[in-house]
């Protein structure tokens, strides 16, 4: 496996796992027959209701807790200096974990749905810099914020974002959060990186994933990889769990990189951050 570096030093697998939408007994499974394939990051959240399975799943792999990556984040109604506090003890608590590696707010409060939104953010901010200058948690980051809530929070933060997840496939590939984040040191995690299996029958997909003799999973993976992004897929089964972290053995040109860049808007979830309420 190779590995992405953090701006405080901590380097996480290039290729993550992502969670969503498996719970109970079958995302225990998943997340026994993930680390058995060789993931070794995995990305949960609160709001994904399965961190207790997530705790189980590493529980019954054997694997010692440090040689593992675990992400969580913070849900919109968690957000606050002491909500988030005690949404950290209970994610935590229910991973069955003492330290998280890195934690997340999952959306930001936007002036849409709350006017008060860059004091909601800031307050958040400061309760996951306190929680890693305790050592509690080895890196901390947001999700789905875009240059203006970016900005905003820099306004009275003390460490800037180390990662931003946002949703990011062929057809969806935010220049604008991707140029804020290589300015500011943040690496960028892929969410949906093969927007749920939306962008798979692509033209362009389909026909660079036969030019390079990969499947057009792993060509979206690939191209993540391409922009110095870190793709969570997610599988529930084990061949597609392994076809997608065998990405490593050919890089595309730097001509199709660009192609793909400039693909046309496709495959995108709808989730626009500009436009989510508070719950
Ligand atoms: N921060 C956020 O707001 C946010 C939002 C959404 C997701 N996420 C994170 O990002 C992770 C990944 O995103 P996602 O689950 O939305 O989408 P995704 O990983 O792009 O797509 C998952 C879908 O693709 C299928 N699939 C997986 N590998 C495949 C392959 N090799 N060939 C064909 N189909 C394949 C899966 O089916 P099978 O299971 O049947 O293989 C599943 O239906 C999530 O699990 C979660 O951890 C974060």
């Amino acid at each position: 496996m190779e590995y992405d570096t953090l701006s405080n030093g901590l380097r996480l697998p290039k290729v993550g796992f992502g969670t969503y939408k498996t719970e109970g007994g079958e995302g225990t499974r998943v997340v026994t027959q993930a680390l058995e394939a060789g993931y070794r990051l995995l990305d949960t959240a609160s709001f994904y209701g399965n961190e207790e399975a997530v705790g189980e799943g590493i529980c019954q792999s054997g694997i010692p807790r440090e040689e593992l990556l675990l992400t969580s984040k913070a849900w919109r109604t968690e957000m606050g200096y002491e909500n988030i506090l005690a949404a950290f003890e209970r994610s935590c608590r229910r991973l069955g974990v003492e330290y998280l590696d890195l934690y997340l707010l999952h959306w930001p409060r936007v002036p849409w749905s709350d006017p008060d939104w860059k004091r909601h953010n800031a307050e958040s901010w400061r309760a996951l810099e306190e929680l890693y200058r305790a050592g509690r948690v080895r890196a901390i980051g947001v999700s789905n914020f875009l240059p203006e809530h970016l900005d905003a929070l820099l306004e009275t933060a003390e460490l800037c974002p180390m990662v931003n997840q946002i949703e990011y496939h062929p057809g969806w590939n935010q220049p604008q959060v991707l140029d804020w984040c290589r300015a500011h040191g943040t690496l960028v995690e892929a969410w949906s990186p093969m927007g749920r299996r939306r962008v798979l029958e692509h033209p362009l997909v389909v026909e660079l994933a036969e030019k390079y003799g990969l499947s057009p999973a792993q060509l979206c993976i690939r191209f993540a990889l391409e922009n110095g992004v870190q793709p969570l897929p997610k599988s529930s089964s084990p061949e597609r769990m392994r076809e997608n972290l065998d990405v490593f053995r050919v890089s595309l040109t730097a001509e199709d990189v660009c192609r793909l860049n400039a693909m046309e808007p496709a495959g995108w979830s709808g989730l626009d951050p500009r436009r989510m309420g508070m719950e």
